[in-house]
């Protein structure tokens, strides 16, 4: 620390009646969990278990009282303040310890728990992170680190326990989607063992991805049609295997038929048939299967409509322990995307959404984007209700803090927290977080809690407003290449499939005219998409090809409202950052210096999508670029030339540096 920064902190120490607090250093590791161990042994009684360890190291206040109660629902518990006591109430331990962290978090966030009246259920019985881990460590999408499975460390394991269950988070699926056959293998099956003898006293369960193809490749069958005798019989055999290493497993998420993975198209037969001979297979050792919705075909001239052509025809067709597992949008966890249609279209089969946690599309682990306002958006069209389980695609690694941005790790808060109570709102949520994980100083608490609720907003100005939407590099998520389209690669996964732009305008016209993946919503929303009119503007180019001279609610034309968009998700990722450097007083210098860094790196990218997308873009509309926009500071060769070269398993050092 230089004399200067002392100096400072002194006389905020000072001027502001501050803790000491804010300025030791912090690396993160704690993640929101930053209790103060204390010794409270004598005043815990009741049930012994996790909770109860867990009130004993870090509750400060008075006797605790830990009862366990038929009749109410799992998981579920009450806190009640009688005759000077805490009781915490629940027919479970997984209760027990939910309530127990719940007392943690009024403790932390400094609310009186002098008189308690407290009655919690978990909104979804299934609230499960999906880890995109490989057998070598590395995380597909993955940006803070390698797996914190591979060679797990007990104490880095029993911290990410703690973590999930202070949020309610009750399920991990432990490897990629994108499954290798090892996976069941038995040296694989001790492993995951290992892992879910350390998360079960957390109340968390350990699932697995499968490959459809394992009785063939692991082994050794000639075939991997689930109506086969011999195959069914080799499913049957692993998951005994399975369950007599793992008694309290909790079942297999497949990807099938979906970006080469296998699956049971592969044999003749359906998606259905597949889940079907999975879940009866499971069903006796209460197993369930995650079947994904997430599938497209090369030959389809819209990739939104795919995933209901494939389902709808197989609605009502599933066992009860199959759960379809779709996207929250039609496409691919974009910026901004509307809803998938299967979520109202789907009547008769049950369903989960997947929300993903790590930002493979919201500048890594580089952009300060936080997604509870993009869920609560989807929640805004879905009805919670209508929905079985949640599931997130982690933003966890082995980096120090996680997460490998400080602020990345409100978005595994707030998956937990809106798993457990989808009504609790953004603001609530960030409020908690960042009062338990920087500090509930009013000032930092009202300028950030501001800041990470405009944060998704911007990153959509910036990269792509008005419904645009996969217009990213070729060979990474992280940055724009809108003209990216080499000959011999799938049209769509390259840009132009989405964003067609043209002397016209730009835009997918799904429409009636279109593709017609309007009619795959509800009439009502059907009507207000298919007519440019109407459809919302945040939408605009989603559903319509928007010529550029259309009139926008504005007053401006459509080409000079994206050059304005676009220009105002730069003023915004910079006003982060200037917000953020006014915060230095209120946190530790390592927190500080890293998250501004950060938000530099996020302020450069801001002007890299603004550029190279507006460059682009004009060589089709022909149009200048506004006078009151900020005209862009590089040119559309120096765009065209600036390549990251980094794989799909890590974070870019440094983003846009020319
Ligand atoms: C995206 C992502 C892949 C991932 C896939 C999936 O396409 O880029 O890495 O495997 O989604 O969700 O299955």
């Amino acid at each position: 620390m230089t004399m200067k920064r002392i100096l400072f902190s002194a006389l905020v120490l000072l001027t502001a009646g501050w803790s000491a607090a804010a300025t030791t250093n912090e690396d993160g590791s704690q993640l929101w969990l930053r209790l103060d161990q204390v010794n409270t042994t004598a005043k815990i009684t009741g049930v012994k278990g996790t909770a109860m360890t867990e009130l004993q190291t870090y509750w400060q206040g008075g006797p605790v009282v830990l009862k366990q109660q038929k009749g109410q629902t799992k998981d579920s518990y009450t806190i009640k303040t009688q005759g000077g006591k805490t009781v915490v109430t629940a027919a479970n331990n997984a209760g027990l310890l939910y309530g127990a962290y719940h007392l943690l978090r009024l403790q932390q966030t400094g609310q009186s728990c002098a008189s308690l009246n407290i009655s919690e259920t978990p909104f979804y019985d299934l609230r499960i992170l999906n880890h995109w881990d490989n057998p070598n460590g590395t995380c597909e999408r993955g940006f803070a680190g390698k797996s914190i499975f591979l060679n797990p460390d007990p104490e880095r394991i029993k911290i990410y326990g703690r973590a999930n269950a202070s949020v309610g988070i009750n399920g991990t699926v432990l490897n990629n989607v994108n499954a290798s056959p090892q996976a069941l293998s038995t040296e694989s099956l001790q492993n995951a063992k290992t892992i879910a003898d350390q998360l079960r006293p957390y109340g968390i369960r350990v699932y697995l991805s499968i490959n459809f193809a394992s009785p063939i490749r692991l082994g050794g069958l000639k075939t991997a049609d689930p109506l086969d005798a011999d195959v069914i019989s080799w499913w049957k055999n692993k998951v005994s295997e399975i369950y007599r290493i793992i008694p309290d497993f909790g079942g297999f998420l497949v990807k099938a038929n979906s970006e080469g993975e296998p699956g049971p198209q592969d044999f003749g037969r359906t998606h259905a048939d597949g889940a079907n001979m999975l879940a009866k297979v499971l069903k006796p050792h209460h197993g369930i299967v995650m079947w994904r919705a997430f599938v497209y075909k090369p030959q389809s001239s819209d990739r939104a409509n795919q995933a209901s052509l494939e389902f709808m025809p197989l609605d009502g067709l599933f066992a009860d322990n199959v759960i379809i597992q779709i996207k929250n949008g039609p496409v691919d966890f974009q910026p901004r995307e509307p809803y998938s249609p299967l979520f109202t279209s789907v009547q008769k089969t049950q369903t989960m959404v997947e929300f993903q946690l790590t930002q493979e599309y919201l500048g890594a682990a580089n952009h300060l984007v936080y997604l509870a306002p993009l869920w609560q958006e989807f929640f805004s069209f879905v009805k919670p209700a209508s929905l079985k389980a949640m599931a997130g695609v982690a933003n966890i690694g082995d980096d120090t803090n996680w997460c490998g941005h400080h602020f990345a790790q409100a978005n595994w808060y707030a998956f937990g927290r809106t798993a457990w109570n989808p009504n609790l709102t953004p603001k609530e949520i960030a409020e908690e977080w960042i009062t338990q994980t920087f500090t509930n100083n009013p000032q930092f608490l009202a300028t950030v809690t501001q800041l990470m609720l405009d944060s998704r907003e911007a990153a959509v100005n910036y990269m792509m407003p008005l419904g645009l939407h996969h217009i990213f590099a070729g060979n990474h998520h992280y940055g724009p290449e809108p003209w990216y389209s080499p000959r011999g690669v799938r049209v769509d996964w390259t840009p132009p499939y989405y964003h067609k732009a043209d002397s016209i305008g730009l835009g997918f016209n799904r429409t009636l005219t279109g593709s017609a993946n309007v009619k795959q919503y509800p009439e009502e929303l059907c009507r207000l998409y298919n007519d440019i009119n109407t459809c919302p503007e945040n939408l605009l180019t989603w559903f319509h090809h928007v010529p550029w001279n259309h009139k926008m609610k504005s007053g401006r034309i459509f080409w000079d409202e994206l050059c304005h968009k676009y220009d105002d998700g730069v003023h915004q990722a910079r006003h982060f950052l200037a917000l953020w450097d006014a915060m230095q007083p209120y946190v530790d210098s390592q927190r500080f210096d890293e998250i501004q860094r950060k938000l530099r790196i996020q302020a450069r990218d801001s002007e890299w999508w603004r550029d190279a997308c507006l460059l682009y873009f004009q060589t089709f509309s022909n149009r200048p670029i506004p006078q009151d926009v900020e005209h862009p500071v590089h040119n559309l060769d120096e765009m065209m030339r600036f390549r990251i070269n980094i794989s799909m398993y890590e974070n870019p050092e440094s983003g846009y540096n020319k």
